[in-house]
């Protein structure tokens, strides 16, 4: 829009110079001195602006008519040559805490600039640089592969590196606590103690038969891509734990082990590489296993990354029963 404006003024400008001298030129013919010279002051006008510019483009690079004609128009922000900042808001950022010794979560509220790239963490960890560096925040990445920023935002387990704070601000306000569904430790960082021992629990790697291929493979595993597609989408999990603060049953059921970890016995019970077969199923096969979930599916519409535990987790459940069926079959 800014550079249309800029082509428009600059084509406007090219085209009254001429007309001005063609109306010069009529008004000396026809005898009126006091408007041609009005036209030849004007005409001159036009021919400097064209001088300018032509020495900006020169020397000022591609654009430099563009910038030129911004700063004098002050259409953007009134400053030639620095960003727009018209889009930076003040936003309210209201962090529970959990302070430890009372065992409960504090309100501190803080005011932050943010522009539309703002995150969440952007502005969390720009409260901690500026106005108070007790604040813990546990993040790593920045850019949603480590899984460490996990938090509750406005009532919904997120990631705060891929949450943009513009985008949740609701009447300029955004909410943030700690994830509930693991141990609290400070402010909005939690123990991940409990969900990497679930996570362990399913014995996440490909098992082999020979023991000797466990740690040292033999041969290299080929895979056809259709092979590969029936587990792909659930490795994808970062482990960032939210799928399990936003189901209902692990927030009931501390023992429940929960969508991550099912979802990833999923990924490996799929794996054409994977020998462990029937036992494998045989790890969840419990009311604090696969038949703890109540089916809410909360884990699938927070996953930042796309895999669906939920449905990892009927899957299982069907393939069970199925092969609880059959083995009944088998035994009359
Ligand atoms: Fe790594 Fe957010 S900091 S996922």
């Amino acid at each position: 829009m800014r550079a249309l404006r800029y082509m428009i003024l600059l084509y406007a400008s090219m085209l009254a110079v001429p007309l001005l001298f063609l109306m010069l030129a009529i008004a000396e013919i026809a005898g009126n001195a006091a408007l041609a010279g009005i036209l030849e002051i004007l005409a001159a006008v036009g021919l400097m602006v064209y001088g300018v510019v032509g020495f900006a483009e020169a020397f000022g690079g591609r654009n430099a008519h563009a910038n030129w004609l911004g700063s004098i128009a002050g259409k953007e922000n009134g400053r030639a040559g620095k960003p727009a900042d018209k889009g930076v808001v003040a936003v309210r950022l209201e962090i529970g805490r959990f302070v430890s010794e009372k065992r409960a979560l504090e309100k501190d509220t803080y005011k932050v600039s943010a522009n539309r790239f703002t995150t969440v963490l952007d502005a969390l960890l720009s409260v901690k640089e500026e106005k108070d560096n007790t604040l813990a925040v546990r993040y790593s990445c920045r850019m949603g592969i480590c899984g460490s920023c996990g938090m509750v935002i406005n009532g919904k387990p997120s990631l705060a590196c891929e949450t943009c704070l513009l985008d949740v601000a609701h009447g300029g306000r955004v909410e943030v606590e700690p994830m509930q569904a693991h141990p609290l430790l400070k402010d909005l960082v939690t123990d991940f103690d409990d969900f990497f021992e679930k996570h362990r629990s399913v014995d996440p790697w490909l098992y082999r038969k020979n023991a000797a291929e466990q740690n040292k493979a033999a041969s290299v595993y080929a895979q056809t891509g259709k092979e590969r597609d029936e587990y792909l989408p659930f490795s994808y999990c970062i482990m960032c734990g939210l799928c399990m603060d936003a189901c209902p049953v692990v927030n009931s059921n501390p023992k429940f082990v929960g969508p991550q970890a099912l979802s990833q016995e999923y990924r490996y019970h799929k794996d054409s590489r994977d020998q462990m077969g029937a036992k494998r199923l045989g790890l969840i096969d419990s009311l604090d296993g696969v038949w703890g979930c109540e089916y809410a599916g909360a884990c699938s519409e927070v996953c930042p990354k796309g895999v669906d535990p939920a449905a990892a987790i009927q899957a299982l459940k069907f393939e069970m029963f199925g092969k609880a069926m059959g083995d009944e079959d088998e035994g009359k």
